[in-house]
């Protein structure tokens, strides 16, 4: 395997859309009620919070209650983003929905959050990309929009991956949980200061989608009682490898994004990266040279929520004051596939 991820260069004709136009006109986030913390861990598998806490950074996590879906989590943040974008359920153009812990393989989670929140006009799917899926599919609307085929899209990054680890593999069930962030995007608004979405970077790699992913339970590898026994429906991943790819993937897809949009680090006033590991986090820092304030961080106590992360992140800073009108926010994501992508937004 190659040292650095290979990221592919845009040919020079690529076209680069129209800078700006479609801007954030709301957020909201939601995290279940149970908090699961390194302590209970510690009960379940043979681990400790002092492990924990300095190989990851997480000191607790989220974990959705018994009947409560992933479409319900989706939903329930969708509601606070349309609410702060002041905008109905109604009025909603298009849902795509970021998840790779659906309610089920189909229909997709993204109609069960419309009849959820009743968006009858809207059309809906969801996007399968890992973790990097709600940029992904933040790109894809923002196209819809600028083209004019649509007005207002609602994009929801959701997971219950508790559903989905195996509780007995120390080596990913301290890691990751549970909880949901949405966006609603349109035309960015009269007087608005920022200009919106002012560029995007996405890339895939699926010669290493080995290294990070659920071999079983799909037509590859059915639910048999053999498969199931091995639990080969459950999270599997390669640590270090992950940990190595993330860190080069996210590390070049700031920098790429950075030169398409002609700024520079000292430009942003905040970047919001995949929360999966603090010290994935710090390498990033170091490599871009850029101080710790301009992260912002809620690993601590979401662990990593997959498509969800950098949607939740991205509110909590919104709400929180960490992003003000005229902003620069670079978000920067990373995940199974291999996929990432990296995007600058003037607030
Ligand atoms: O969202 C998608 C992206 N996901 C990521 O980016 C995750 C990337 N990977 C990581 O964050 C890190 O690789 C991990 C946190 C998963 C693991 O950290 P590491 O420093 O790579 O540890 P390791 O896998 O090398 O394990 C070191 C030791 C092993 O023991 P031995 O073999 O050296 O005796 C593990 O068995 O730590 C052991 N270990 C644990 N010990 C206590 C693994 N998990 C645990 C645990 N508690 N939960």
């Amino acid at each position: 395997m190659p040292a650095n991820l290979p990221l592919p260069k845009p040919p020079e004709s690529a076209p680069a859309g129209r800078v700006g136009g479609v801007s954030v006109l709301g957020t909201g986030s939601y995290l279940p009620a149970r908090v699961m913390t390194n302590a209970d861990l510690e009960k379940i598998v043979e681990t400790s919070d002092e492990w924990i806490t300095s190989r990851t950074g997480i000191k607790e996590r989220r974990i959705a209650a018994e009947g409560e879906h992933t479409s319900d989590i989706g939903a329930a943040a969708a509601r606070k983003a349309l609410e702060q974008a002041g905008i109905t359920a109604g009025e909603v153009d298009l849902i795509l929905v970021a998840t790779a812990s659906p309610d089920m393989f189909f229909p997709a989670t993204a109609c069960l959050i419309q009849r959820l929140i009743g968006a009858s006009g809207a059309t809906c799917m969801d996007i399968s990309a890992a973790c990097s899926g709600f940029l992904y599919a933040i790109e894809m609307a923002r196209h819809m929009i600028d083209g004019g085929a649509i007005r207002y899209a609602l994009i929801i990054g959701t997971e219950k991956l508790s559903a989905l680890v195996d509780w007995s593999d120390r080596n990913t069930c301290v890691l990751f949980g549970d909880g949901a962030g949405a966006a609603v995007l349109g035309r960015r608004p009269e007087g608005r200061a920022g200009r919106g979405i002012l560029g995007t970077f996405m890339g895939s790699d699926g010669e290493y989608s080995q290294i990070l992913g659920i071999p079983g339970g799909g037509t590859r590898c059915p639910t048999t009682r053999e498969n199931f026994d091995q639990k080969l429906n459950t999270i599997k991943m390669l640590g270090k490898e992950t940990f190595k790819q993330a860190v080069n993937a996210m590390t070049s897809a700031s920098i790429e994004v950075l030169d398409r949009t002609g700024l520079t680090v000292d430009d942003i006033a905040c970047i919001i990266p995949h929360q999966a590991n603090v010290r994935i986090i710090d390498a990033i820092k170091d490599r871009l040279k850029v101080p710790s304030e301009k992260f912002f961080m809620n690993l601590d106590r979401t662990g990593n929520t997959g498509a969800a992360a950098v949607a939740i992140a991205l509110d909590e800073a919104h709400r929180e004051g960490r992003i003000r009108p005229g902003d620069k926010v670079l978000m920067v994501v990373f995940g199974s596939g291999l996929t990432w992508a990296s995007m600058v937004v003037e607030w």
